[in-house]
């Protein structure tokens, strides 16, 4: 019995002294994505021990910047000591007294030497970005392990971004997604340092948010019947009575939290509400907001719905008065200066034939359907406006004329964008080839179900460019920046899109925070490896990555053609023929015929990845 006590004991004192002993690591080398501005190495090094100290400087320890950091270094086990003056082996976190002009509203300096590891900034924002870059700097998996000595290379760093417009879209009409998952969205984006969080609220597949005058919007709009079992496009028809048991809404007080735990991470969160179309969710609880003469009775989708005919009719004042309520609900939840009014996809067959709509268009002597949503468009923006609110549409708000203080989402290609900056309106780039992350990452037969005939692969994403060519300097001041959008039609857990935002999201986060001469695709691709380890050690599921290789083909002074292999997931190994049909390992450029074909297989930790791929030396020839 005695003996039994003892070993208890002696177990607990080892439990103990392990718990508080804790890991020593040496951090070889860092992997910071996006890449900072500029990034020096130092002499020496910084350790980062349990007995650290902290010093705050211009700034209170219960601001939230501080109340956020601390919270983090408590959560790795690191509770420094709040010291009055800055001692050596100490954190500080210092706002400048003096502005310094070159870092801006976000930008950041942090210096890490044997003394101290120093971030300054002139704003909240910037401590706080300079702190998410301090986060990567330490082990990937300081998440699960815990640490008790963490020696960190001396470096400098300045940082500030590229853009101001780092955004981040999530549908969550198609599929709901609760608020625990949202606020997960909301830690990568700022480890990413995005900043806009774009809240896809209502569509055709449920309305999302609580409004109290209109309760059935949340009663009827919301749910819809469970066909998850079921693949996206082959659901079988609703029952007469079944129940529906699949959607969901954020109440205001669930709202209001999101917008709390986002403005702590320097988030905005800007409320979609679109209009007039992708709206049968509103139509199915209130059928008296479509067009005379619709007879079509409309139900909260559950699967595909193309062509998207569901309208709001643009003759009924009712519809107005209804939108102008909705955004008495929204304006005092949202902080944002935004709200996006959507605008995108309206098929106008019902206002054509609806004699309310023709009426209006006669009225106001409009020359045609396009020209009464941007009729609508205008009304809403007059109405939010002096409320302190700017609009955002998807680009086709131009095609019926908008005002120059509206701000144009340009998804269907860089040129609406690049047609709205002309004229003056600012822009938010959004190309569907480059930002749809609901698109597949790889080649579809490896994959789980996306949106079919569609890829955009992680190196694709890398190739963004916000500011396309052929725009003054004024022009491109226009361009805000760019965005990442999730569409959820294929996605129906939190695993699944978080499948889908990664590795993609990194990519676009690098887009728009680092300058673009910055951007070396081997470089990325070695981050993102350890990025992985990172992000699986906080919980998210990660995309495997693209497996097929692509090819480059540069003709020689002489005629000939080298062909040059490059691939996307770090660690991969490349066997290739160029027709004979012996495979031998890639190691640099290889000499290639015209109109031949090279085929290449990718291995990855010793297994054969996808399929062997045959890529045609034609037509990659430089
Ligand atoms: C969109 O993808 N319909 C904006
Ligand atoms: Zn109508």
């Amino acid at each position: 019995m005695q003996k039994r006590l003892y070993s208890a004991c002696l177990l607990m004192v080892l439990t103990l002294l392990a718990v508080s002993c804790g890991k020593k690591v040496v951090v070889e080398s860092y992997a910071i994505i996006p890449e900072p501005v500029e990034m020096t190495d130092g002499k020496g090094s910084f350790a980062l021990t349990t007995k650290t100290t902290c010093y705050v400087g211009n700034i209170g320890q219960n601001d939230a910047s501080i109340k956020y950091i601390s919270r983090v270094l408590r959560q790795w086990h690191f509770n420094p000591v709040l010291v009055g003056t800055p001692e050596s082996n100490c954190l500080q976190f210092i706002l400048n007294e003096d502005l310094d002009t070159s870092l801006g509203e976000e930008g950041y300096n942090l210096e890490i030497n044997k003394d101290y590891v120093r971030v300054s900034a002139n704003t909240e924002k910037g401590l706080f970005y300079g702190f998410q870059t301090f986060m990567q700097m330490l082990p990937e998996d300081i998440a699960e392990v815990r640490y008790s000595r963490i020696v960190l290379p001396a470096c400098k760093i300045k940082d500030f971004p590229a853009y101001q417009w780092r955004g981040s879209h999530f549908d969550v009409s198609r599929h709901f997604f609760g608020v625990s998952q949202i606020k997960k969205h909301l830690d990568l984006m700022a480890s990413y340092k995005l900043n806009k969080f774009h809240w896809h609220l209502t569509d055709d597949h449920g309305w999302r948010i609580e409004i109290s005058k209109y309760p059935q919007l949340n009663d009827i709009g919301s749910w819809r019947v469970d066909r998850d079992n079921q693949p996206w496009g082959e659901a079988d028809p609703a029952k007469p009575g079944e129940p529906r048991t699949n959607g969901g809404y954020y109440t205001k007080d669930e709202v209001e939290e999101i917008v709390a735990y986002a403005a702590e991470r320097n988030i905005e969160v800007i409320p979609e509400i679109e209009i007039p179309g992708h709206c049968c969710a509103v139509l199915e609880a209130y059928p008296s907001f479509a067009c005379a003469n619709d007879d079509t009775t409309y139900t909260v989708q559950f699967g595909p719905y193309w062509p998207p005919r569901a309208i709001l009719c643009g003759g009924n004042d009712s519809v107005l008065l209804f939108l102008k309520d909705v955004m008495d609900e929204i304006i005092p939840l949202f902080p944002s200066s935004y709200i996006h009014i959507g605008g995108d996809e309206a098929v106008k067959d019902n206002w054509r034939r609806c004699p309310r709509c023709q009426q209006r268009i006669r009225q106001l002597g409009l020359k045609n359907e396009e020209e009464l949503q941007g009729w609508m468009v205008v009304e809403m923006e007059k109405y939010l406006k002096p409320k302190g609110k700017n609009i955002i549409g998807w680009d086709e708000i131009l095609d019926g004329g908008v005002s120059k203080s509206a701000t144009v989402m340009s998804w269907r290609g860089s040129q609406g964008g690049v047609a709205a900056a002309r004229r003056g309106n600012d822009v938010i780039m959004s190309p569907l080839d480059f930002c749809y992350l609901n698109f597949y990452q790889a080649n579809p037969d490896f994959q789980p179900p996306a949106m079919p005939n569609s890829l955009l692969t992680l190196h694709k994403v890398y190739q963004f460019d916000p500011s396309p060519a052929g725009l003054s300097a004024a022009q491109r001041n226009h361009i805000l920046g760019g965005q990442a959008n999730l569409w959820t039609e294929y996605i129906n857990t939190p695993e699944m899109a978080e499948y889908m935002l990664l590795p993609r999201l990194c990519a676009m986060a690098e887009v728009l925070w680092s300058p673009k001469e910055s951007r070396q695709w081997p470089w990325f691709r070695s981050k993102v490896a350890r990025h992985r380890i990172r992000l699986a050690a906080n919980a998210y599921t990660i995309g495997s990555g693209s497996f097929q290789p692509w090819l480059s083909v540069a003709r020689q002074p002489d005629g000939s053609l080298l062909a040059t292999l490059d691939w996307e997931v770090e660690g991969t190994h490349l066997y290739y023929h160029t027709g004979d049909g012996k495979f031998q390992r890639y190691s640099g450029p290889f000499a290639v015929s015209k109109d031949s074909e090279v085929t290449v297989m990718a291995f990855y930790h010793g297994l054969l990845k996808e399929k062997a791929y045959r890529l045609k030396v034609d037509g990659n020839v430089k």
